[in-house]
């Protein structure tokens, strides 16, 4: 497995700091929806879905949709094909029904869907469900107060670098930052909170912007969540040797900005919490490639055109659209999700190698990121 070849954290000499927090995250309590008992083959429940709402986005980031795949000729998913908002909230109440407890919409770039704001508001209205948006945020500034006034809460905003020159080169359509940070200014003076910013780290691409933006969103207060660059898909030509470890992001902000690790908000959260200590701010870690983490996975993700999956790193899916469209009843549209889960096994990033990393895997803007 490639995550052998990597560096341990307990080579950082921060390492015993991460252990315990291990420690801690494992003698938390399981959260309430694993007392539903919709459980999977390894005991995980479903906990979260994520719903792609377009597959269509307005970048080509290098390490999700290059330009040589996604070009001009590129099949997107026809308009009819696309799940109506009042299918979408219907699934999401089946979704709820059986356990979920949040909801994150994705695409694609989910604001290019029209009017997002009407689904926003039908899913805001589902009771006990925390929903959220993972945005490139170039359309932020227009859309923040309309997203907030429909219901949304709080938001995720993926930005690579605050070099101009960088940030342009990585989404390909030559867009500027200062756009997204006025998206992000958009969202907070909205009141949408809290803001979180993923960055994804390419080798020999962006890794000197680690620091300048763990920096910059520690003053702002929003959390920045570094990405280990993944082999999603099969068409980023992702390499081993592109990815820079969450070990090495970790020791670049530390010796900066010194670190202490934080307990997880909750079993299961995708990125390791770490703190200023000088109590200034959090960051997240998402470290998918060298410190996998299937053991606690609770993630369904729904394409924009109604097929389930349950990894994001699958080959194939299940078509609930077809249900949705052929008559069938919510409980039989909740009996067959159940189905889909109780049978689920995936565990991509603890198994990866070689001979998975060239496997004809559903892209990330067609799955949700
Ligand atoms: P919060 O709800 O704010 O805690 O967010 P989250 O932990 O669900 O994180 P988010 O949805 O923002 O995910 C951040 C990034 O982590 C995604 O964009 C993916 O790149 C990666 N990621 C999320 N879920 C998974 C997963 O199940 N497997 C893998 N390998 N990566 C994931
Ligand atoms: N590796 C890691 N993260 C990725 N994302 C998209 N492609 C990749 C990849 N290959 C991230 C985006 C965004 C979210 C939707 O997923 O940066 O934050
Ligand atoms: Fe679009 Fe997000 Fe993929 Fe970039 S990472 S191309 S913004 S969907
Ligand atoms: Fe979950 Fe698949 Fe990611 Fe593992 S690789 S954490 S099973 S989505």
């Amino acid at each position: 497995m490639f995550a052998n070849h990597y560096e341990d954290v307990s080579a950082l000499g921060l390492g015993c700091q991460r252990l315990e927090a291990f420690a801690i995250i494992s003698q938390m309590p399981p959260p309430a929806a694993s007392r539903t008992l919709l459980l999977d083959r390894f005991e995980r429940p479903l906990r979260d879905l994520r719903i792609s709402v377009t597959d269509r986005c307005n970048f080509r980031c290098v390490y999700c949709m290059p330009k040589e795949v996604f070009g001009k000729d590129f099949q997107f998913l026809d308009r009819k094909a696309l799940l109506t908002f009042e299918e979408l909230e219907r699934l999401a109440r089946i979704f709820r029904g059986i356990g979920i407890e949040k909801i994150r919409l994705t695409g694609g770039e989910p604001l290019v869907r029209r009017n997002l704001e009407a689904l926003i508001g039908k899913l805001a209205a589902i009771e006990g469900l925390d929903l959220t948006l993972t945005t490139n945020g170039s359309l932020l500034a227009l859309k923040a107060a309309r997203l907030r006034e429909a219901g949304l809460r709080r938001v995720t905003v993926s930005l690579d670098s605050l070099d101009d020159t960088v940030f342009r080169a990585m989404n390909d359509v030559d867009f500027p930052v200062e756009r997204v940070l006025a998206g992000i200014d958009a969202a907070a003076a909205a009141g949408l909170s809290p803001i979180k910013v993923n960055m994804v780290v390419k080798r020999g691409v962006n890794e000197d912007s680690i620091v300048p933006m763990a920096r910059f969103f520690r003053e702002r207060g929003h959390i920045v969540r570094f990405i280990e660059y993944m082999d999603v898909g099969h068409s980023n030509g992702w390499r081993m040797d592109e990815v820079v470890s969450a070990a090495e992001i970790v020791r670049r902000i530390d010796r900066e900005l010194p670190l202490e690790p934080l307990q997880a908000n909750y079993r299961g959260e995708v990125a390791q919490r770490w703190r200023y200590r000088d109590g200034s701010g959090e960051i997240g870690i998402i470290a998918s490639v060298t410190q996998a983490f299937c053991r606690d996975c609770t993630r369904a993700r729904l394409s924009a055109e109604g097929q389930i999956y349950t990894c994001l790193f699958a080959t194939a899916g299940h078509d609930l659209r077809a249900l949705l469209r052929g008559g069938a009843a919510d409980e039989a549209i909740g009996e067959s999700i159940t189905a889909v889960w109780r049978q689920r096994s995936d565990r991509y990033s603890e198994i990866r190698g070689e001979h998975t990393v060239r496997l004809p895997k559903v892209e990330m803007s067609y799955i949700g990121g």
